[in-house]
């Protein structure tokens, strides 16, 4: 028998079997980067990911509150958690993120079995609030503001990546534009960018050990760094300030108030080993030369730009708050266009905003057409409580004609995608490999540089994290399809990235 220092057997110490999570997350790459985090967090504190949340001892709901299905969505996963609970009452069960922000008390006294709630500013605070909800019963934990020097910055967290290729990295967090339809403003709160050196050193780590590709997130990147650069003019050692600032911005030969974002695209693309640089998403109205510059001068950066149009009706688009008219967004179009070979589009709409009439929609349709899109998530309009179109009520869109609107836009959308994807046939592609596609296990899938998903078949395994030249034999609206033509290059990655602190 196993005997421990202290003389007692092992098997008298209680089980220290590690406690398994579970996380389901809704929403955006914000969010799913924040799962990262999360597990991050857990993993920091000797916990061990479940394979799914039957044989999980915590399930995390991290959630989104975009639009009022993600509502609907989380209450009905917790009334199946909590037969779940009744069946094993030592389960915990955590809701964190955007629908907790907003929500608040409002989801324990709905769904009195959950166990903690907490917000978007204190993803750090996860499994203290568990360890507290063990202890002492339920906690709702909800902080107003993201603290920019504590370790609550969603950057300053350990992270465990679901991908080692590949990798999501916040360089700003908040949103300080006042959309009328949204509501990430007051649930992710102000715009609050993280320090230039900092961003660049994660991306310096990430390719030490393998990562190919990075994705720089924020809710509005191209006023990246404007906060910082604010926040310097006034210190008289503003030329010292380069790790939060850039090399650029501390070379300037007077301190202004400016955004950084084309200064740091460069930078990370600049990193080696990083192949491909994405970002997401850059509001219209701030896209600027610089940025588009970058793009064509950095080879690493992809040809791909998400540019949410919203709406193609100057009226709708006044409303909306969204500062640029479709013919200003279509000229920033052009510029990017015209400065960046073979980029590849997409956008964001939404059919049904108060107010918009057919005419209105009309002109969506036509913007959308001339901008010929590579693809498009569409929505309908869905009125969040505490934003500006929300309470005006009397100029809600009937929900029959909002779907009719719908279905309509994506005729045009597809139509616009399958002519972007049909003109690819017969190109050889560089494609990022992330691997057996899930519909069809004799297929290989990966992404081209523009973003493209890419199916193509291969009767010897390609790795993920592989990259490959593929000959595009078909378009259709939502992806490609191919011939494996070599494989270029093997993956570099290890194929576990540890849990790190950066
Ligand atoms: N209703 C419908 N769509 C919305 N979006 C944001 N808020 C709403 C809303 N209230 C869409 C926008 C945004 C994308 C992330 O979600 O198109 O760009
Ligand atoms: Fe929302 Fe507008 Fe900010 Fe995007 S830019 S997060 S749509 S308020």
């Amino acid at each position: 028998m196993a005997m421990s220092a202290s003389g007692r057997t092992l098997e008298a110490l209680p089980d220290r079997s590690p406690r398994r999570y579970f996380i389901r997350t809704f929403g955006c790459q914000m969010n799913a980067h924040d799962s990262e985090r999360l597990a991050g967090v857990f993993e920091a504190d000797g916990m061990v990911a479940a394979s799914g949340v039957d044989d999980a001892d915590v399930v995390v709901l991290n959630t989104c509150c975009i639009r009022e299905n993600a509502d609907n969505k989380l209450y009905g996963t917790l009334g199946h958690l909590k037969s779940l609970k009744d069946r094993r009452p030592g389960l915990q069960i955590a809701v964190g993120g955007c629908l907790a922000q907003k929500d608040r008390e409002v989801i324990r006294r709905r769904a009195p079995w959950v166990d903690a709630v907490w917000g978007t500013h204190n993803v750090d605070r996860s499994a203290a609030l568990l360890a507290v909800a063990a202890q002492s019963g339920p906690v709702t934990e909800i902080l107003e503001e993201a603290q920019a020097d504590a370790a609550a910055f969603p950057s300053a967290l350990p992270v465990r990546r679901e991908q080692a290729w590949a990798a999501w990295i916040t360089i700003q967090v908040g949103c300080d534009n006042k959309c009328a339809f949204c509501i990430v403003p007051a649930v992710r709160g102000r715009e609050i960018s993280r320090p230039f050196a900092a961003v660049v050193a994660e991306v310096d780590q990430l390719a030490a050990v393998g990562t190919v590709e990075v994705t720089l997130l924020g809710q509005n990147v191209n006023s990246y760094g404007r906060d910082l650069t604010t926040a310097l003019r006034s210190d008289p050692d503003w030329r010292d300030r380069s790790a939060t600032t850039g090399t650029a911005w501390a070379a300037d030969e007077r301190p202004r108030a400016r955004p950084l974002f084309a200064e740091l695209l460069r930078a990370v693309a600049g990193v080696e080993g990083v192949r491909r640089v994405r970002y997401t998403s850059p509001h219209p109205k701030d896209l600027r030369r610089e940025t588009v510059a970058a793009m064509a001068e950095e080879p690493a950066i992809c040809e791909q730009l998400h540019l949410p149009l919203q709406s193609g009706s100057d009226p709708v688009l006044a409303g909306m708050h969204r500062g640029y008219t479709a013919a200003r967004y279509l000229e920033k179009l052009a510029m990017a266009r015209a400065g960046i070979a073979d980029l590849g589009v997409t956008t964001d709409i939404i059919v049904g905003f108060p107010g918009e009439t057919d005419a209105d929609f009309a002109r969506t349709l036509e913007v959308v057409a001339e901008a010929r899109y590579d693809g498009a998530y569409t929505f309908i309009y869905s009125p969040r409580p505490g934003t500006d179109a929300a309470r005006q009520p009397e100029r809600f869109v009937a929900p029959d004609v909002a779907a009719e609107r719908f279905e309509r836009l994506k005729v045009v959308v597809e139509r616009s995608a399958l002519a972007a994807h049909s003109a690819r046939v017969g190109r050889v592609e560089e494609v990022l490999v992330e691997g057996r596609s899930k519909r069809d296990a004799a297929m290989i899938t990966g992404r081209t540089r523009q973003g493209k998903l890419v199916h193509f078949p291969s009767d010897r395994p390609v790795p993920a994290g592989a990259f490959a030249q593929v000959l595009v034999t078909r378009g259709a609206p939502h992806f490609l399809v191919g011939e494996l033509v070599e494989v270029t290059a093997m993956p570099r990655h290890r194929t576990r990235i540890p849990v790190a602190t950066v």
